[in-house]
């Protein structure tokens, strides 16, 4: 692990009235760089080439003479062939030279590798470092671990799947899409055995994946994404925010529910099994009186955190939750970072942040507006990693 210190050195090495926002443009790195314009930031954008006019052409910024934007929010965009090169000791000086504060986002850990994140990137990352790992499912302490000592509610496991014995969801990763997921559903050991063969002679899974899936009760319910914010920074008011909410629209599974049962039930046996791959964002509000009980969740979550994985959450997290029937909230997913789905805020505002903060406050502008603080605080150091 890169010591905070290095980090810490290369911060105040920077010029305050210089710092940039930067990113790997692919995830929510829209959502930041909207974010960081708002604040009053230049945005720096590393590209991977076939992947990059989403943020070299069309959402690229023009400035007036005042360098007050007139249109788009992309000031620099870099263009590599695979994002990994961003690992290249020449890009991460010129990533220093050009001051910028760096965001995580999952394309970011997900292409470049969290071994590679951790110990070779010495480019100031604001939020910590540490807990990246903490999502690789399957992993010693990952975020079930983390889970399990804050005391918090998580699907509870099954270690074999001969004790099936209710719906449940089998996690593994897909064998042929790079990141997505094989996931799957069964109610009995008999239903296990036959998706999975039948995955497996598709090409869906692979055996290895299987033998290590993570397989856990399935809740039946609503599912809601909670986008919080832990301020270090903040010393008056509350550390923890809520800016939003977000739930995703996933292939095949969204399909499938648009269906009436008899046209399910005649989908041919490549059909048949829904995939759960992300494809797009919602927003949604909770029933008021639920959202004492997610405060609670955050709370220990970070605790949690701060005691086994010092220094603990800096900025936005995502809780991702199913709701049961009795109103039970179960966490299935932790992403100690910025979300997949607040491109949904995006410059509009979450409802929360915005109520928080009397002005529109997506989790992009909140982290450009935490750098701002922490800039003014002469504080910077405090949020980096
Ligand atoms: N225990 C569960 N019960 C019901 N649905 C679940 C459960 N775990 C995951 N899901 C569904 O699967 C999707 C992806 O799960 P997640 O654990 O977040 O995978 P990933 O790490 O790939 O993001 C969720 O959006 C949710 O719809
Ligand atoms: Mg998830």
């Amino acid at each position: 692990m890169i010591d905070r210190k290095e980090i810490i050195d290369i911060v105040q090495d920077y010029e305050p009235d210089k710092i940039k926002i930067g990113a790997v443009a692919s995830h929510s790195a829209l959502d930041v760089f909207d974010g960081a314009v708002e604040e009053d930031f230049r945005t720096f954008a590393i590209c991977q080439q076939g992947r990059e006019k989403t943020y070299s052409h069309y959402f690229k910024a023009q400035r007036d003479a005042y360098g007050r934007v007139k249109r788009g929010i992309v000031d620099e965009a870099v263009m590599l062939k695979k994002f990994n090169e961003v690992l290249l000791p020449e890009n991460q000086q010129m990533l220093r030279d050009q001051n910028i504060l760096f965001i995580p986002n999952r394309s970011f850990t997900s292409y470049c590798g969290i071994d590679e994140v951790e110990n070779d990137f010495a480019v100031p990352i604001v939020g910590s470092r540490n807990m990246l790992r903490s999502e690789e499912r399957g992993i010693d302490r990952d975020y079930y671990w983390l889970l399990e000592k804050a005391g918090l509610p998580f699907p509870e496991r099954i270690n074999d799947p001969q004790d099936i014995e209710e719906l449940s969801i089998v996690k593994l990763p897909h064998a042929v899409k790079k990141l997505e997921r094989g996931f799957f559903t069964a109610a009995t050991y008999e239903e296990y055995l036959k998706k999975s063969e039948a995955l497996l002679k598709q090409g869906v899974i692979t055996q290895e994946a299987l033998d290590n899936a993570r397989i856990e009760r399935y809740i039946i319910g609503p599912v809601f994404n909670f986008d919080m914010f832990y301020s270090p920074i903040e010393e008056e008011m509350s550390k923890l925010e809520i800016l939003g909410i977000d739930w995703r629209f996933e292939t095949s599974l969204d399909g499938h529910v648009r269906l009436p049962a008899p046209q399910q039930i005649t989908l041919a046996e490549h059909q048949l099994t829904p995939e759960y791959t992300v494809c797009g964002h919602n927003s949604s509000t909770l029933r008021e009186s639920l959202l004492e009980d997610v405060f609670m969740l955050a709370e220990k979550y970070i605790d949690a955190a701060s005691k086994y994985y010092d220094p603990g959450i800096i900025g936005p997290f995502c809780l991702q939750t199913c709701i049961d029937k009795d109103l039970n909230f179960y966490i299935y997913d932790v992403a100690p970072r910025v979300g997949g789905g607040t491109n949904v805020h995006m410059s509009v505002g979450h409802p929360y942040g915005n109520t928080i903060w009397r002005n529109n406050m997506s989790t992009g502008r909140r982290i450009a507006f935490e750098i701002r603080r922490a800039i003014e605080m002469d504080e910077l150091g405090r949020i980096v990693t």
